[in-house]
């Protein structure tokens, strides 16, 4: 057969509330145009993020049953610390509430002023963990992921040779090499086994730790498994044991590849980094046996954990977005290629040429997406990097809008809709106009800010 079908049927349905455009560009504007502020119940398919907005299994909802919470020593956490031993086998498995709270305990060890920290692409809440220590991130990704159209098998690979000439440069000043997989703010993009082993290396030859953001592991996986040679034999739990057995240590968001709705860890091999975190652990989540998480949670993760490596899962994961990116590329839209693992990354500079990036092309392309087909997507340009520290905006890299999939949560006939919604969106966009700022506060602006229509 060719239909690659969702490898699932569902039980428990969340009724979606139906909204005409009258009403959707109402809601915008009180939400002063941006998606941030709308109420989640006035959207209508929800691509603001694939973060803990997957739905779980029913096993998942099984195990919650079981969860046993205990402060200590609870039996949920041993099989939440098997089930990830299983697939990343580090000695110290070490539970948090989220992503960014594993981030924080390590920088909060690895960080401070005049650290340099080296990564393909920082994501930006470890960026600002490093950042808020003292240290500095650098993003030494390939060429090739900062080019939407070009097209490379791991456009989320580590520049080697960078990557080497920086730790020839800053030698005493990086405690840890870090790899994000996928490469999130690169747009999804994977990188490869061989890139991962040679960036481990490097690391070691300078004799430094290895530390992988591993959120979107498994799909990481997937790409390693369908596009290097001489993997398409091996299983996804192999090629994932493969990818951490090289490094000293991995960041977790469970948010994404675990099937969580919460959820983190911190591994670590190194027996007194380990009892350092645990240090710190204790003082902002919790006990070692519960981190930040319930024992149910624990529960959830473990059995996700399980679900995600399926191979029916990953192909129908990763074809949802080839299928979207396909048809998108045949009406002439500007996307980043190839598809990504979790997401869509639409190039909103190219596709809107008549709005100059400081009226945020990527912003009124959001606001047109939400208003013609009440889609929640989330802007990646000017309006989330354009101001600089020392309070004057610049153009950021790119002017991108993402639209990020939860995971086993929408159907093929969502996506066809999203796809009705960029017909209409390409008769009518060259009249769309720009925005401009009318509030906004000092960091992180593009939660909060306020936009007018020019
Ligand atoms: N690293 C990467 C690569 C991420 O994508 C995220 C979260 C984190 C770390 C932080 O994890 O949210 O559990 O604290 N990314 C979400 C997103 C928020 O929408 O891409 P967290």
């Amino acid at each position: 057969m060719k239909t690659i079908i969702e490898p699932f049927r569902i039980k428990s349905v969340e009724p979606i509330r139906l909204t005409s455009r009258p009403e959707r560009e109402r809601l915008i504007a009180e939400a002063g145009y941006n998606l941030f502020g709308l109420h989640s119940d006035d959207v209508l398919i929800d691509l603001l993020t694939d973060s803990g907005t997957g739905a779980m299994s029913s096993q998942q909802w099984a195990a919650v049953m079981r969860g046993d919470e205990s402060y200590a020593g609870s039996p949920s956490f041993a099989r939440f610390e098997a089930a990830v031993k299983n697939l990343m086998p580090f000695r110290h498995v070490i539970p948090t509430h989220q992503g960014r709270a594993a981030e924080a305990i390590l920088f909060a060890i690895f960080g401070g002023a005049g650290k340099c920290i080296p990564s393909n692409t920082h994501f930006d809440t470890t960026r600002g963990n490093i950042e808020a220590s003292g240290a500095r991130g650098d993003d030494l990704v390939i060429a090739e992921g900062k080019d939407p159209q070009r097209l490379h098998p791991f456009k989320g690979n580590m520049d080697l040779e960078k990557l080497e000439a920086y730790l020839e440069k800053h030698r005493d000043a990086v405690p840890v090499v870090m790899l994000t997989i996928t490469n999130n703010a690169g747009g999804g993009q994977p990188v490869s086994l061989a890139n991962i082993r040679a960036v481990a290396g490097l690391a070691h030859r300078f004799g430094k730790p290895f530390v992988i953001d591993g959120c979107r592991f498994a799909e990481n996986a997937w790409f390693i498994k369908t596009r290097e040679e001489g993997q398409a034999g091996r299983s996804i739990p192999e090629i994932v044991r493969d990818c951490f057995s090289v490094a000293d240590g991995m960041t977790m968001s469970a948010k994404k590849d675990a099937f969580g709705n919460i959820g983190g860890w911190l591994a670590l091999n190194d027996d007194a980094l380990a009892e350092e975190a645990r240090g710190h652990l204790i003082r902002t989540e919790g006990f070692p046996t519960y981190g930040g998480l319930a024992g149910r949670d624990l529960e959830a993760l473990a059995q996700g954990l399980s679900e995600i490596v399926e191979e029916d899962y990953l192909r129908y994961r990763i074809r949802t977005n080839e299928y979207i990116v396909e048809r998108l590329v045949a009406m002439g839209v500007p996307v980043v290629r190839p598809a990504g693992g979790h997401a869509v990354f639409i190039d909103a500079r190219a596709w809107l040429a008549h709005i100059p990036p400081l009226e945020y092309p990527g912003q009124a392309l959001a606001v047109a997406l939400y208003e013609i087909a009440g889609v929640r997507s989330c802007e990646i340009g000017t309006v989330m990097f354009g101001r600089a520290p020392d309070g004057s905006e610049h153009p950021a890299a790119m002017d991108l809008v993402r639209l990020a999939f939860p995971r086993r949560t929408y159907t093929q006939s969502h996506a066809d809709y999203l796809l009705e919604a960029f017909e209409d969106l390409a008769a009518r966009k060259d009249a769309l106009r720009g925005y401009r700022i009318v509030k906004e506060p000092k960091l992180m602006r593009h939660f909060t800010c306020r936009f007018e229509k020019l």
